[in-house]
């Protein structure tokens, strides 16, 4: 249990772990190019619900952005990874546990997978390791999973791998468009969950 307030800068924990068939890892200078035509390939899947991936970045924005995501990493104010294919290193898409509170040892899981691979339970097996990883290294006492109610894919994501809905925030966003949307909010914590 930790109760002391300590800088996260000092925490130590790795940036890179394996499940069954992914390396799940920090960003690194280099991975813009590949990442980059991850989205590209994803744009219809990602759009509606990432905005990221609306108007398309060009590959040096996306290198900018893994290296900006590395010194977050580093940092520790988020934990950008990306999903990669344990064999042959290719990107299969990102994670990574976000909006970090370290007083409360609160992340949220956050993910996208690039369409060739998705329907694979690779998110699944990503978010079952995030989630080992948030509570072996980083001490987790809640473990967040959000999406937009009308994301069915995202939120069978959270069920499968066994979080708990705890509520939905009614018009809790505005899209671009002006159309509110609602928010569902699922969850583990320790002492129930782990
Ligand atoms: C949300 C998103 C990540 C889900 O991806 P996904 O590929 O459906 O999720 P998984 O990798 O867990 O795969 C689950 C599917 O694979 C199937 N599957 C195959 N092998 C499996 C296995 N070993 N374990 C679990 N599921 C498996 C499941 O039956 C399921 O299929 P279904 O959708 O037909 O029911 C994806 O739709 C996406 O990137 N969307 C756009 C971005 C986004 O919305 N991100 C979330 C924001 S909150």
């Amino acid at each position: 249990m930790t109760d002391k307030k300590i800088d996260p800068i000092l925490l130590e924990f790795p940036e890179e772990f394996e499940t069954e068939r992914l390396r799940i890892r920090a960003t690194r200078p280099g991975d813009g190019a590949e990442l980059n035509a991850a989205i590209r390939e994803s744009q219809q899947e990602l759009a509606p619900f990432m905005p990221f991936a609306r108007v398309l970045p060009e590959p040096e924005e996306t290198e900018q952005l893994v290296r900006r995501r590395r010194l977050h990493f580093l940092e520790r104010t988020d934990l950008m990874m990306l999903m990669t294919d344990r064999f042959t290193d290719q990107i299969l898409g990102a994670s990574g546990l976000h909006r970090i509170n370290w007083d409360v040892r609160r992340f949220e899981i956050g993910y996208w997978v690039r369409t060739s691979h998705a329907g694979r339970g690779l998110v699944t097996e990503a978010v079952h390791g995030l989630t080992d990883y948030a509570i072996r290294y980083l001490d987790a006492n809640r473990i967040e999973i959000r999406c937009d109610d009308r994301n069915l894919k995202s939120a069978a994501v959270a069920k499968r791998a066994g979080f708990t809905l705890e509520g939905v925030l009614r018009n809790w966003l505005r899209e671009e468009d002006g159309t509110l949307v609602n928010e569902m909010i699922f969850a583990k914590i320790r002492g129930v969950d782990f």
